[in-house]
């Protein structure tokens, strides 16, 4: 054999073996294609945490709870702390965390509550709210016990004139 024969000869083994390598991940495509859903999965993890029904949740400066989403167990009590994470005064920036009950209209009752500068912004006597933390400053927190309401989905706000916007989401709670 030439040195140029042993040469073609190796090129076409490689060839070969090459072929054989293309053929597999050929093959194994069927199982590649798992994997987006596989991925998707891994992306929601947050919702497969087991529910606790200690609760924390942050408002911010930048005028934004850190969850718009909060689970709990049904018949069980909560715990729920609210953090402000800022550094601006309540007056300027003012947090506070208010569930409604269901039915409620979540702007009906922010437009109502906006007025009721001298009561935190909870409309006095109100008969809208399941429970509510006071109004906060930056650096402050408040916690609050309540008895979880009957499993369905409500809605939570904050109060402070103009938040409601932004600062709103889900409070659901499963059988
Ligand atoms: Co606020």
């Amino acid at each position: 054999m030439t040195l140029l024969n042993k040469f073609m000869t190796l090129l076409a083994i490689t060839a070969l073996v090459g072929c054989g390598e293309s053929k597999k991940k050929e093959e194994n495509k069927g199982f590649e294609y798992e994997q987006p859903s596989n991925d998707a999965g891994t992306a929601e993890a947050p919702d497969l945490e087991p529910i606790s029904n200690t609760v924390t949740i942050t408002g911010n400066d930048l005028m934004k709870y850190n969850k718009k989403e909060i689970k709990v167990k049904a018949g069980e009590k909560v715990t729920l702390t609210l953090k402000h994470v800022g550094k601006l005064d309540k007056q300027v920036m003012g947090h506070n965390w208010v569930l409604l009950k269901k039915g409620v209209d979540l702007v009906d009752f922010a437009t109502e509550a906006q007025t009721a500068v001298d009561n935190g912004y909870i409309p006095e006597g109100t008969d809208d709210v399941i429970a509510h933390t006071k109004m906060l400053g930056g650096g402050e927190s408040d916690t609050i016990e309540f008895e979880a309401p009957e499993p369905g989905t409500y809605q939570f706000l904050c109060s402070f004139p103009g938040h409601y916007g932004v600062m709103q989401g889900e409070f659901i709670v499963e059988d």
